[in-house]
């Protein structure tokens, strides 16, 4: 595991956003997994600036987004469609087409997380894949004590994480229970993996992850067992380190 620890959230954002745009320079058509939550919003941002500033072009790109909550349709304000297209897709020049988000949505559970590992592997398997965390652990929506093996699929949420992300809802009530995930196993496939984590909050979750023992108990742990999987983390994140 490669860390390295920056001053601040912006610094933190700046980094990821280079190494993105590296990715994408390297391959125009790379394959990317994307992530949600309020940790990679400065690197969209970075990435957008950069995008108008001629240094990448998202045309050939193709993106997987981590997750999506259960039940909620494309245009809730709160639902990960709506977040990716607020905050990333508007300003870009990627095709539509090639985004790709699990569809919350669904009638057929088992079918959508089959076709989404499918396509997957069609598109070529993930270049890069980027992550945020979650203060017990959590990468993408797999939760502790996720089997290591689990591929796109459906979970319950930790009580935890419901209250974490109780914030951008009007009321804890109305926080989805369930979310679709991809699986730990699709995120290890990946090529190259950039974990992103800013503030104190994540300080305990960063300190398991990198010098605690791998288990499913903290997710994020498995991520010592990757070959070329790099921490992005601020001073804070890295104060128990
Ligand atoms: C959600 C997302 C994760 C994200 C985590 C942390 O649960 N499913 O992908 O990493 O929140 O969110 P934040 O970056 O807002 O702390």
């Amino acid at each position: 595991m490669k860390i390295i620890i920056v001053d601040d959230y912006k610094a933190m954002s700046k980094k990821a956003a280079i190494i993105i745009a590296n990715q994408i320079i390297l391959k125009p058509n790379s394959v990317l997994g994307l992530a949600t939550g309020s940790t990679p919003l400065g690197t969209y941002n970075e990435l957008v600036e950069l995008h108008k500033e001629g240094i990448i072009d998202f045309s050939q790109v193709t993106t997987f987004n981590l997750d999506e909550y259960y039940d909620l349709s494309p245009d809730n304000t709160n639902s990960y469609h709506y977040y990716m297209m607020n905050n990333l897709f508007q300003y870009i020049n990627i095709d539509l087409e090639n985004t790709n988000i699990p569809n919350g949505i669904t009638e057929d559970i088992d079918k959508e997380c089959e076709s989404y590992d499918q396509k997957i592997i069609q598109a070529g398997g993930l270049d890069l894949q980027l992550l945020g965390i979650g203060a017990n652990g959590h990468i993408g929506f797999n939760e502790p004590n996720i089997k290591f093996e689990s591929k796109t699929h459906l979970v319950g949420l930790d009580e935890k994480t419901i209250n974490d992300n109780s914030r951008f809802f009007e009321n804890k009530e109305l926080v989805p229970k369930k979310a679709i995930t991809m699986g730990i196993k699709n995120i290890m496939q990946a090529r190259s993996i950039l974990l992103l984590a800013s503030g104190i909050d994540k300080a305990d979750a960063i300190e398991k992850t990198v010098h605690g023992s791998i288990t499913p108990k903290v997710p994020a742990s498995v991520l010592q067992l990757h070959p070329n999987a790099t921490l992005i983390i601020d001073k804070l994140a890295a104060s128990k380190l």
